[in-house]
Formats: structure tokens, sequence, C-alpha cells
């Protein structure tokens, strides 16, 4: 039998948003639905891959074939990948993490009180570039999604995360980022590699994405 590219080898998907928590009844997060993590993890299965998808809160359906680890916060996604790390061969971090959390999340429900601002922020752990930091044999790709200097970004998050790959959405495109079933994307590595992908499915895209990296990894 002929076996899969991805056979034997274990793969991290991590998908979704965070939600970064105010008190016991609200809450601070982004308008990603998953939809791109869960694609990169159904097609890392169909490839062969062990898979071990990390999903922040969404409303999709719970995939087969996999194992899924439900996180809530930033940090939570961040233990809940180190977990599994060591032992991955390809990381891909499609997940919209926040960037900011509340900096002293209430135990009880905050009541209004005068004045204009309550909430101080601060930054929440960048899971890549700690994963970056403590990279051995893994393959690590990333996602980043912008509104403009789409690709001069993420050939900056590529160097100073220690990725292996980017993948650039432009979420100001039709058919393309959030909570769409397309999306165009370009697809940066080092050496000044760059793969267009024009609006595609995202089931199709990922397809696509893993076996471009592979077929590069080949060479
Ligand atoms: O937010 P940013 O545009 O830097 O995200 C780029 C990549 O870094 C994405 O793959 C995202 O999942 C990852 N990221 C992360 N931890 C953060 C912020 C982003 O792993 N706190």
């Amino acid at each position: 039998p002929k076996t899969l590219p991805l056979q034997g080898k274990k793969v991290i998907v991590s998908a979704g948003p965070t939600r970064e928590r105010i008190d016991p009844v609200r809450f601070v997060t982004n308008f990603s639905s998953g939809k791109m993590g869960y694609a990169m993890a159904e097609a890392a299965r169909d490839l062969g891959a062990d898979v071990v998808l990390v999903s922040g809160p969404v409303a999709l359906a719970k995939p087969t074939g996999m194992r899924v680890v439900d996180v809530e916060s930033a940090q939570d996604m961040l233990e809940a990948i180190e977990a599994e790390y060591d032992t991955a061969d390809i990381v891909v971090k499609t997940a919209a993490v926040a960037d900011y959390r509340p900096k002293n999340a209430a135990t009880q429900k905050v009541k209004k009180k005068d004045g204009d601002t309550f909430m101080e922020m601060e930054r929440t752990p960048d899971i890549l570039a700690t994963l970056g930091n403590k990279k051995k044999h893994q393959l690590l790709i990333g996602f980043a999604a912008e509104t403009n200097d789409v690709e001069t970004y993420a050939q900056g998050k590529l160097t100073r995360k220690n990725a292996d790959y980017i993948v650039a959405n432009d979420v100001t495109e039709v058919g393309a980022g959030f909570n769409t079933d397309t999306n165009t994307v370009t697809l940066i590595g080092h050496s000044d590699y760059r793969a267009r992908f024009e609006h595609m499915p995202k089931t199709e895209l990922a397809k696509r994405l893993f076996e471009t990296i592979l077929k590069r990894a080949e060479q």
C-alpha cells in the first residue's frame, strides 16, 4: 500500500480565537471562526498525520480522526501546545491569539463606576515565538492576518518568531480572512520564497499549503 506523505508524523494545529477574561461574565476576543485551522488539521489528517488540534472556542463540529484539546485563553493554549511540542514534527499556528489580556481578571462581576476608562491590559505570551526559541527538529508554520503591508509584516514575523513559514492573509480582500469559507494567501519562506494562492476554499488551500511545503522540504 502507498504510504501517505505525513504518515508517522505528529502535527499540532492551533485554531480559533482565544478568550481573555475580564470577569466571570465578560471577555476580550476576536472574529476568528477557526475554519482555516480546522481545515489545516483535517488536511494533515488526510495526509496521514497523527494530529493534535488545540482549539479556542469556536462554533464548528469536532473533527474526527484526531485528538482535540479545547482551550480558552492564550496562556491555556501555550500550555496545551508545550505539553505536545517535544514529540511534534510540524506545528501550524493558525489560531488568532489575543495579543493583550486584562491585567487583573476580576473574580466578581465588575460594576460600572464614574470615569471614562477602567481596564488595564497586559501582553499575552507569544506562543509561536516561544516555540521558535526552543525549536529543534520541528517545522514551524505561522499565519498572519493583516489589513495593510501584509508581506512586510509577515516577513518580519518569519524572522522574529524563528518560524519556517508564514502564511500571510489580507483580511480586507473579498472572500478572504475571518469567517469566510475561502481565502487568498501568500506563503512566505526563507531565502525570499513566495507562493501565491488565489481565492479558493480553505479546505483546498490547506491541502495545497501542506503539499507545497512538503515538496519544498524534499528539495
Ligand atoms: O498576532 P500575530 O500577527 O503576530 O500572529 C502571527 C502568528 O503568531 C500566528 O501564527 C499566531 O497564531 C501566532 N501568535 C502566537 N501567540 C500570540 C500571537 C500570535 O502564537 N500571542
